[in-house]
C-alpha cells in the first residue's frame, strides 16, 4: 500500500512523464513540417518512450493500492524556430526530469517505501541514459553549426542513435 505522500509523489511524476511525451511529439510535427524527417521519426519514437514511461507509473500506483490520476496537461510549444533550440529544450526537459525522479527516490526513503524506492531505480538508470544521448546529440549539433549539408547529414544519422 502506497503512503498518501508517495501516491501523490508518483502521480505528479506521472504528469510530468504525460507532458514529456506530449512535448516530444509537437517537437517531431515540428521537425516534420521543416523536411527534417529522421529528427522527426527519432522525436516521434521518443515521445513513444516517454508516453511508456508514463503507464509504467500509471499501473504500479494502481497495484500498489493507489489511484493513477490521468492528468490534463498545458499545451506544448508549437514553434521551435532551429533544431539547435529542440535538442537544448529537451536536455534541459531531461535535466529538470532526473530532478524529478530523484526527489521521488527521496520521499520514498522519507516514507520507508524501499519497494517503491526500487522501482524508482528504472528511472534513474533510463534517466542516466537519456540525459547522455541528448548531450551526445548538443554536441554533434554544435559541431555542424549552420552547416546545411551537416544537418543533412544529422536528419539522415539519428535514427542510429538510440534512445
Ligand atoms: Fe521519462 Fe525522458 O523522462
Amino acid at each position: 500500500m502506497l503512503t498518501s505522500k508517495v501516491e501523490k509523489t508518483l502521480n505528479a511524476q506521472l504528469e510530468l512523464e504525460a507532458s514529456s511525451s506530449q512535448t516530444y511529439l509537437a517537437m517531431a510535427s515540428w521537425a516534420e513540417t521543416q523536411g527534417l524527417g529522421g529528427i522527426a521519426e527519432f522525436l516521434f519514437m521518443h515521445s513513444d518512450e516517454e508516453r511508456e514511461h508514463m503507464l509504467k507509473l500509471l499501473k504500479y500506483i494502481n497495484e500498489r493500492g493507489g489511484h493513477a490520476i490521468v492528468p490534463q496537461l498545458d499545451a506544448p510549444a508549437v514553434e521551435y524556430g532551429s533544431i539547435q533550440t529542440v535538442f537544448q529544450t529537451l536536455l534541459d526537459h531531461e535535466v529538470m526530469v532526473s530532478q524529478a525522479i530523484n526527489d521521488c527516490v527521496a520521499v520514498c526513503i522519507d516514507e520507508s517505501d524501499y519497494t517503491t524506492q526500487n522501482f524508482l531505480q528504472w528511472y534513474v538508470a533510463e534517466q542516466l541514459e537519456e540525459e547522455a544521448l541528448a548531450r551526445t546529440i548538443m554536441d554533434k549539433l554544435k559541431l555542424i553549426g549552420g552547416d546545411k549539408g551537416g544537418l543533412y547529414l544529422f536528419d539522415r544519422d539519428i535514427a542510429t542513435l538510440t534512445v
